[in-house]
């Protein structure tokens, strides 16, 4: 895990080449597997490999989502907000877990903010998405994890670049 951790970056450019069935399923079962508050199991996740919809979802929000047009996989993290009232912390945990499978898997991913932002100034992101993918009115959507195999291969973080200050032990100070 922790060399998981220490190669993956956000990939935002990804190779024109489809996901093979035996990674989409293990992508599947480790979003299936995410912990939830009280075992509510509030998320659904909708993968979407379809040109035309990756296309519009690509437009979901002004910045920040154009790249999506070129992955070949999103994966829409949404919950049923009256199932949970911590959905965004199950939607979450289920979003970095998608990362981090895509990465054991010599697949690359970046997360795009989709709760809190707009489509235009009068439609958020969540409701423009809603509509192209049917989604009910009760589901709200945290996130799209946009997924590939990578085009561009950023460079880990290094360990002398961690916020090391951010760490405390016991008490603040
Ligand atoms: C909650 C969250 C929301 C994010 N939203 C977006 C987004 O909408 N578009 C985008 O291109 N990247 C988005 N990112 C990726 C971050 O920009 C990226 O993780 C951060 O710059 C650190 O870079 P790294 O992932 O390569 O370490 C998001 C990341 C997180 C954790």
């Amino acid at each position: 895990m922790i060399e998981i951790l220490r190669q993956r970056r956000s990939v935002r450019k990804f190779q024109d080449k489809p996901i093979a069935p035996e990674k989409l399923d293990l992508l599947k079962e480790a979003v299936l597997r995410s912990p939830s508050s009280r075992s509510f199991d509030p998320w659904h996740f909708i993968f979407v490999d379809d040109k035309d919809l990756l296309e519009k979802l690509s437009q979901s929000k002004p910045h920040g989502s154009a790249f999506l047009k070129n992955a070949p996989l999103g994966i829409v993290i949404c919950a049923d907000e009256t199932k949970s009232d911590v959905w965004v912390e199950d939607c979450s945990i289920a979003s970095i877990l998608a990362q981090l499978t895509a990465q054991s898997l010599d697949l690359a991913s970046c997360w795009i903010q989709i709760r809190k932002r707009i489509y235009s100034d009068t439609v958020t992101s969540e409701d423009y998405i809603r509509n192209r993918l049917n989604i009910p009115e009760n589901i709200r959507v945290e996130s799209i994890i946009a997924v590939g195999h990578p085009a561009e291969h950023p460079v880990g973080i290094g360990k002398e670049n961690l916020k090391t200050d951010r760490i405390k032990t016991n008490r603040w100070q």
